[in-house]
């Protein structure tokens, strides 16, 4: 394990104690690290409206996009989970939108709980501005 990495992990879990999750009581947590090193803390944020929530992966995303980032290496999601956090299907479709598919995602479950897997794995046979 790198400093580097220890770090990103570090900062996904970090997030989970400041998700806003009135209604489901389930915290998410990612980092999303840029190919110059910066990173982009995310946490889910819901809403009264359930469906105006917003997962923690999009969170990041939209943070790093909105200040004018768009050259991503490494996504980490954490969760409280028993098995490591599995991204919903509207994050995988983000991440993609966003970030190479050989692009390394590494989830996180408690108690080291780890998978290390890749965007294009999350997604196969993904839909892009290529196959518009
Ligand atoms: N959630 C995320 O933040 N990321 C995912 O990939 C899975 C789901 C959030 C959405 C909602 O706030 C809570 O987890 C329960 O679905």
């Amino acid at each position: 394990m790198t400093k580097a990495k220890q770090e990103w992990i570090d900062t996904a879990v970090a997030a989970l104690d400041k998700a806003y999750v009135p209604y489901s009581h389930f915290p998410v947590g990612a980092c999303l690290v840029t190919k110059e090193d910066e990173i982009y803390q995310g946490l889910n944020i819901e809403n009264a409206s359930y469906g105006l929530s917003n997962c923690a992966e999009r969170t990041a995303i939209f943070k790093a996009v909105s200040e004018g980032k768009r050259a991503f290496k490494h996504l980490v999601v954490a969760g409280h989970t028993p098995e490591p956090i599995s991204p919903c299907g509207a994050c995988r479709q983000v991440i993609v939108e966003f970030c190479e598919a050989d692009m390394p995602v590494t989830l996180l479950g408690d108690d080291g709980a780890v998978k290390e897997t890749t965007v294009e794995e999350l997604l196969p046979y993904y839909f892009t501005n290529k196959d518009l």
